[in-house]
């Protein structure tokens, strides 16, 4: 999206024109966690513009239930043999309409795709990244993850932080997805916390981010140069957005509104964020967000 030269945000700059549409074909379906699948498909011009936190509308080509597609972060994007990004990854739980019959493609078949769409995560300099995820939230993260240890660069600049921590909670192990990718991002510190105990932290999620950030200022006298990114069901962003502000650490997070079209146009998937003046307005979480300063979320 090209947001940088446009301050008006009903211009067209806003209306992702930017973003690819396209028939994309489906390399490989496989279910990696409990009711969760991951689903490569292959979008060379989409996966070489991609940002970490941006996201994808899919539907399944020639079905018209349901008729819109459904926004999915970008989980991975995975180069061809000369480096160059080719396919792209989304992780998915098994939820309703469209995700009960995603996991029946197979690859071959072909999916509708467009994006990439939203702000996605912007580089700010930070000492120390920790992202935050539960549930399905932890789907933006690992080229995040990859793009602050400086392993990766997306295309663009972005200073690299001294140390990068996940914290990921579920409800139970079999729910935990992804983290043996997360795992193999070197210099990645990963904690895992699970609501029955049987992985990790037997606890919160927002317990282990205390614990990491009690670490963080009992090694370097303060917390100053942390930062937050969050995703996951609202009550835990918002539990998260609580600790930040305790903390005094800004905090980011990428919000999971419903969204018909994903590019500016229905407004189905506005939130209310605060004003400079202390009032609210609604924002599009599509081309406004997903990421919104958390301090800025009106929850309720
Ligand atoms: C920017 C963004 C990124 C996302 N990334 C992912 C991802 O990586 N992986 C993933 O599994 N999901 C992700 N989601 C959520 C996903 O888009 C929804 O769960 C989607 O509705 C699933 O489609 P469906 O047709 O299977 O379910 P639907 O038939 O659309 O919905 C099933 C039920 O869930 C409710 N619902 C729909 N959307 C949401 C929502 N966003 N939050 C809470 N309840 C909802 C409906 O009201 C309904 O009760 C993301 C959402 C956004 C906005
Ligand atoms: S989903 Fe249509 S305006 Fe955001």
């Amino acid at each position: 999206m090209s947001t940088e030269h446009c301050d008006n945000h009903l211009h067209a700059d806003y209306y992702a024109d930017d973003s690819v549409h396209q028939t994309a074909e489906v390399i490989e379906n496989v279910e990696v966690a409990e009711g969760t699948w991951r689903i490569r498909f292959r979008a060379p011009e989409m996966a070489a513009q991609c940002k970490p936190g941006q996201f994808i509308m899919l539907k399944i080509s020639d079905r018209d239930d349901p008729l819109i597609g459904r926004p999915l972060a970008v989980f991975d994007i995975t180069p061809d043999e000369h480096g160059t990004p080719r396919d792209l990854d989304a992780v998915y739980l098994v939820k309703g309409n469209l995700t009960t019959r995603l996991v029946h493609v197979v690859a071959g078949q072909h999916l509708d795709v467009w994006g990439p769409l939203g702000n996605g995560f912007l580089p700010a300099p930070t000492r120390h990244l920790i992202m935050v995820a539960g549930g399905i939230g932890q789907t933006p993260f690992v080229t995040l993850a990859r793009e602050y240890l400086g392993l990766e660069n997306y295309g663009r600049e972005c200073p690299a932080a001294e140390k990068v921590t996940l914290c990921y909670g579920a409800r139970h192990q079999g729910l935990l997805a992804g983290v043996d990718t997360f795992e193999s991002v070197e210099g990645l510190d990963v904690r895992i916390c699970t609501d029955d105990g049987s992985r990790g932290h037997h606890g919160l999620v927002t317990e282990v981010l205390e614990q990491v950030l009690t670490e963080d200022r009992q090694e370097h006298g303060s917390n100053q140069g942390v930062r937050i990114v969050c995703c996951g069901p609202e009550p835990m962003m918002e539990a998260v957005a609580g600790v930040s502000k305790t903390w005094e650490v800004d905090c980011q997070v990428s919000l999971e509104t419903p969204m018909a079209c994903g590019i500016g146009i229905c407004f189905t998937c506005v939130t209310k964020v605060l004003q400079e003046d202390g009032s609210w307005d609604y924002k599009r979480t599509c081309v406004e967000g997903p990421v919104f300063d958390a301090s800025k979320i009106v929850w309720h």
